[in-house]
Order: C-alpha cells, then structure tokens, then sequence
C-alpha cells in the first residue's frame, strides 16, 4: 500500500469513528455488547431493565415514566404510542440517563395498528397463512413509524370453547392450522430482520393453555395432561420459535396447579432447554404480582422471586421485581446470576432490535404511513377471503347489482366500531366502512338501498322491528347484519350463551317472516348457536369482525365480485351444552349411535356440529377425487406422498381449501378421530381440475407416548382428503418401522 492510501485509509477509519454511534463502537457482537454494558450495570439499573409499565390508552404517559426513565429504572413501556411521544420519552432515556440504554414501546398491535384487518380468528377462516404474513407486516409498518417496536401478538392460544372471549384473537381449534398461522404472523411482524424500518420484534403470546380456561372463563384454571399441552397448546408456539420469534408472554392462568408466570417446566425446561429460544419473557399484565392470588405467594416479595426464578425476565406493570429483587438477593431467594440472566435476555433483543443505534423515529413519516391506500385495499381483500359462506340453498348469493331495491337492516349495518374488534390497536371508527356503506357504494345509482336497524345490540326493545319489517316488504331482498359488539369478545368477555344478544333472533325471524328472500351476515368473534337462522334463513355469511374495510368487503362477496372460499376454523356448535365440542377428539369406548342410548351423546341434541371445522361453501361446486398414495407402505425415514384432483365443478373461478386429515387407528395412546396434516387453498377457473399433492413425514404421524417420547408407532394409519373435516374421501397405508 502506498503512503497516499495508508493515509486516506487512516483519515477514513478516524471519520467513521466519529460518526458511528457509541454503542457500535463496542465490539461487534452482541453477546460482547450485552455483557459489556451488563459490567457496567448497578443492581438498580438492572432491576429497572426488568420493569415494563403502562402509559395511558390515549397513547400518553405519565410524568413518572420520565423519571424513571432518568434514572435507567425503567426498561419498556406498554401502550405509549406515537412518534412524538415515544421521541419524547427516549430522548430522556438516551440523553438523560446514565447508561443511555433506550427503551422498548410496546404494544397490542394485534390484528392491524391504524388500518385494521380482521380478527385474528376470521383471518384463520382464510387458511392462507400469506395473508396474515401480509396484514402483520402492514400492522408492523404502521406501528413502527407511530414509534413502536414491539407487538404483543401473535396470539396463539388454541382455543376450543367459544364461550371464552379470547377465540376471536387466535386462529381457532386446530394446531397445525395454529402453527402456521403463528408463523405467518411471526414472519409478517419481524422480517427476516427485526431492526428494519418497517418491522417490529413480535411476541407468542399467552404461554401457555391459556385458551384451555375451565368452563371458558377467562383468567380461570386449567388441568391438561402433558400430552395434551405438548400436541394442541405448544405447537403454535413452536412454530413462532421456528419463524424466530423474540419474544413470549407468560399467561394469566394455571397449569395443573402451578402458574404460567411461575412455571418451570413451561418457561425452563420446555422453553429454554428443549427448544432453545433465547428472546425474553415478559410477564401479563400484573401477572407476577396475581401469584398471590394463585396462592403460591404469600407476598410480591415471594411473587418475584418464584416468577424471576422461573423464567419471567421482564414484569409487566406490578413492580415486585423493582421493591423486592435487592432484599431477595440479599437473603439469596434470588442470585445475581438469574438477574444477569434476565437483563441479557432483554439486553440482547434490545441491540438486535438496532436501538441503540436508531432509537428514535422520524416523526415526519407517520402521517403517512397510516391507512396507505396499498394498505387498505389489502384489508378489504382479506376481510373477503375470510369470510365463510355457511348456507346458500336456493343460490340467492350472489345479488344482482340492479336489484331495484335493497333493505339493509340490523344493529350491525351500519356500526362503524363492532367490525374493529375487541384489539382495535389505534384503530378509529371514522375509517370503518360498515356493510351499509359498502353496500351502497356497490350498487351506486342502480338501487335504492334502504335501512333499518331494528333492534338494538344490548337492549330487548322491539320498537324498531315494524319499520325494519315494513322496509323488507318494500324491498327486493333484504340481508340482515347481526351478530356481537365488540365489547362482548375478546378479553374479559367470555359468554355463557352462545345465541344473538338481545332481540336479535326475533328480528331475523320477523323479516324472514315477510316472505322476502333474506339473507343474514353475522359480524361476530366466536361460533354463535344460530340453529334457526340455519333451518329457516336460505343463505347465510359469516363475516367476522372485517376490520376497517369490512363493509366493502362484505358487498365484494355478496354480490360475486369475490367468490368466497373461507373455511371455519372452528367448530360451530348448535348449542352451548356440547361445548367443548372441536373435530380432533378422542374416540370413546362408545362412540355415538343414534339407535344405541348407551353410546357417548346427548339426548335432547344431536352429537354432531352445527357447522364442523374446515366448513364452507362457494359460489362454485368442487369434486375432491382420486386420492392416491405414492406407496401402499413405508418405513418412518420415508416420506409419504398424497395427490388428488380437486375440480371446479361449477360456472364460475373459485378457491377451495383441500384439507388432509391423518388417523392413527390403533397405538399405544388414544388418538384424534381426525388430525389436520395439511391444506392448500388452491384457486381455480371454471371446469379446471387440478391435480395437488402434500407431503407426509414422520413428523407428522409422530405422537407424545406413554414415556413422553414424540414417536411414530408402526401400523396403519388412515388418510381423509376432502373440503372439510366431515366430507372425506379416505385411503390407507401402512408404517412398517420406526
Ligand atoms: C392483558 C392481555 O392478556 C395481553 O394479551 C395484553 O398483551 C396485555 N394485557 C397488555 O395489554
């Protein structure tokens, strides 16, 4: 090298030096980082890393956090939103502070941040997990530019009783459905690079078995077999690992007597030592200090101590770790080893999060990252491919756009807040397009579109019914929006009937009494018991909770510009009784028989669904046939390969999800009748006919046995493809050997 170079290479490396943040100057990687600035760490300072609290559901915080920020006694903040604000907030923790490390905003960006999709449940009817990779990175790009850099989602609690509030936020009954949608979510949040400028660092929430809640209460108990934990409740949490999620959420819950926020064996042993993740855990929301309530702490001084030990690294809004951690350590209930080991977890996120090195936000581009038309004209195509079409008898779907005239009736036509969910994120009802607005903007000029609401959500007053009966007489057709408010899903709303609220059931009945052709869309967050709309109303649409463009999306489907294709992830049941009711049961010794009484069902109710899991229809008609199998056995190393034809039978381009379902009819354990093993949603023009193929592994026919091994026991297994869990087309082949 010349002399010249050497001193234009000199020049350059001390110019670099002096631009490049002080934290990129640590050594590079980041376990140096974190343990450098661990060394440098005072115990408050550690203890302040640990401590999550809560801004206000404006978006705003309180002077307190400012000064706790000051002090480096605060590590993350939960709801604080907005560029400005989270600006304001870090510049205190950056500049003011003495170890300058920033803070994390987090938030419930749970199925959209300003443009909302739908619910997490109803984007699951869509069984295309790209889908929501796509809605969770617009979520991600919202709220990184309002100044987040955490979501609390996804959330991927399996949940088979939709009395709990909480099905609406997960992707329903199934695990293998539930881990690919977590993954999707996962992948959609964070990139393959959190510290992106559109991304956010996600969170597997709640863990675990939160969605196993006894009698679907929310909060309550729960007693599960380890079987029954490892093969419905961890795989979706597994799957988010897999896709490199950051970080888990511990649940309210219990677990076979012991708390999720003080458990072990779900935050060591299965966590950290079997699946290796090394993110964080965060605590729920005071969910270290409720270990008193639990009655396995006498105090939050033992509350800190049993979630600290356990596993929770950081705590949400209780403060115990802060009071109690120095008198904890000192008595040694707590070492210092186990606190390191907590601020390193969060330490670690935070530097591959690239905060340290880009810890504000530019305040000039958040206008204009939210609602972006791209983004809305995303959430109005999912909302329609979630929907579910349950009934179409007399094909009154999909109505013509020169109808003369269309009644628009119900409670939910024309509620601009029901469609956002109970998780709104900064959702604002004056974006919602409700079903009366999409509609009229579907039909413009051609018809008169007439409304009526009815009835109301909360109330038993039939007032409205003989204006909104008069309407449908007067009209061509009239299509009836019922269902819930958003305040009845969700969190802390879980229902101990599953019928329509209010006067709602005798609305439909009184319009569907007028002889006019009806139709009723639901706008719910959990299978309802609908069994007389479902015996007297001819066509019926489950449109969730569509987010902000659900009412365009609504039109889209119901007058055909969209063919639905949506699936229930979730079984609906025709009453609350048979719940638990979900597809992936065990048999019994006495597996129902209508003629035998002494057979496992009811007697004032049939034993079957009302709608099963994987049901819905399409404007079209499918033939799923021909299913072959690439060989009549195998041994566990090989893989299995099952083709079908799937055809569209009708006149019209549709999508039909292919499912395929495993049995393993004879083992070692009692095995589901049915078990999801694949799915493919595949979209086909009229009169095509496609032949498809999945991929069977040892994974997949592999169970937890008797010694808490994942085994696939040799044998036949039984193979069903068909377009939903009830309608199969069945074959069979043999695993020879392990
Ligand atoms: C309690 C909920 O259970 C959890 O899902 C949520 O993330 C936190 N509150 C924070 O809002």
């Amino acid at each position: 090298m010349t002399r010249i170079n050497l001193l234009l290479l000199t020049v350059a490396c001390i110019v670099l030096a002096a631009i490049v943040p002080v934290h990129s100057q640590r050594p590079r990687n980041v376990e140096q980082q974190v343990n450098a600035l661990l060394a440098k760490m005072t115990l408050a300072e550690k203890l302040g890393q640990l401590q999550q609290l809560d801004g206000e559901a404006t978006g705003n915080f309180r002077p307190e956090l400012l000064e706790l920020a000051r002090k480096g006694l605060l590590g993350s903040t939960l709801n604080v939103r907005g560029a400005q604000r989270t600006n304001q907030l870090q510049r205190v923790a950056m500049t003011e502070s003495r170890l300058k490390i920033p803070l994390l905003f987090g938030f419930d960006v749970i199925h959209g941040y300003r443009t909302i999709f739908p619910i997490p449940v109803g984007e699951a009817a869509s069984w295309d997990p790209m889908l929501a990779e796509r809605s969770a990175a617009v979520a991600a790009q919202e709220a990184n530019n309002a100044g987040l850099r955490w979501t609390f989602a996804p959330m991927v609690d399996i949940a088979r009783d939709p009395r709990w509030g909480r099905i609406t936020e997960g992707a329903g009954e199934d695990p293998f459905l539930g881990a690919a949608f977590a993954a999707a979510r996962v992948r959609g949040f964070q990139g393959s690079d959190y510290s992106a400028a559109d991304k956010v660092l996600a969170c597997a929430k709640h863990w675990v078995a939160y969605g196993a809640a006894e009698g679907g209460r929310d909060y309550n108990t729960t007693d599960l077999s380890e079987n029954s934990l490892r093969e419905i409740y961890f795989p979706p949490f597994k799957a988010a690992v897999d896709a490199g999620v950051g970080t888990f959420m511990s649940s309210f819950n219990a677990i076979n007597g012991v708390p999720a926020s003080a458990n072990a064996f779900t935050l060591t042993k299965v966590l950290r030592e079997e699946w290796k993740f090394d993110g964080f855990v965060v605590s729920d929301y005071t969910s270290v200090r409720e270990l008193i309530n639990h009655g396995v702490a006498a105090n939050e001084e033992q509350a800190a101590a049993a979630a600290l030990n356990a596993g929770v690294d950081m705590e949400m809004v209780s403060r115990s770790y802060n009071q109690f951690g120095p008198r904890l350590l000192e008595q040694r209930q707590l070492s210092v080893a186990t606190i390191d080991e907590a601020v390193r977890r969060i330490l670690r996120i935070k530097f591959r999060l690239g905060l340290f090195d880009r810890p504000y936000t530019d305040e000039a581009r958040e206008p204009q990252s939210l609602l972006r038309p791209d983004s809305l004209s995303l959430a109005r195509q999912i909302a329609a491919r979630s929907m579910v079409l349950l009934k179409n008898d007399r094909g009154l779907l999909p109505l013509h756009k020169n109808l003369k005239s269309i009644a628009v009736i119900g409670p939910l036509a024309d509620d601009r807040r029901a469609p956002l969910g109970w998780w709104a994120g900064d959702g604002r009802e004056e974006n919602t397009i409700t079903p009366l607005a999409g509609i009229k903007a579907k039909v413009g000029a051609n018809s008169k579109v007439g409304y009526a609401k009815g009835a109301d959500l909360k109330d038993d007053s039939t007032a409205g019914f003989a204006e909104a009966v008069a309407l449908a007489k007067e009209s061509d057709v009239a299509v009836v929006f019922v269902g819930e408010s958003a305040d009845i899903v969700g969190e802390a709303a879980s229902r101990s009937s599953l019928d329509l609220p209010g006067r709602q059931l005798d609305l439909v009945k009184a319009i569907q009494a007028t002889g006019k052709p009806t139709v009723v869309v639901l706008v719910n967050g959990r299978p309802l018991t609908i069994g007389w709309i479902v015996d007297n109303v001819p066509s019926i649409l489950e449109s969730w909770m569509g987010g902000t463009q659900s009412g365009h999306a609504i039109a889209d489907i119901l007058f055909g510009d969209v063919n639905p294709a949506g699936k229930l992830p979730v079984t609906f049941p025709r009453a609350v009784g048979q719940v638990p009711i979900y597809y992936n049961y065990m048999n019994t010794g006495r597996p129902p028989e209508a003629e035998n009484r002494y057979t496992s069902k009811y007697v004032d109710v049939p034993w079957t669904p009302l709608f099963p899991f994987g049901f819905g229809l399409s404007y079209t008609t499918f033939k799923i046939s021909n299913l072959q199998l690439s060989a009549p056995r195998i041994r566990a190393s090989e893989k299995l390969i099952v083709r079908v034809d799937v055809e569209n039978a009708g006149k019209r381009a549709g999508d039909e999800v292919v499912q395929l379902y495993i049995r393993d009819p004879v083992a070692t354990m009692t095995r589901p009748v049915k078990e999801l093993k694949g799915f493919q949603r595949v979209t086909l023009a009229a009169g095509e006919k496609r032949r498809i193929e999945f991929t069977l592994t040892r994974e997949h026919l592999s169970f937890w046995n008797r010694e808490m091994r994942f085994v696939a026991e040799p044998g036949e297994f039984r193979v069903m493809v068909g377009s939903n869990s009830r309608d199969l087309t069945e074959a069979k082949f043999e695993l020879t050997e392990r």
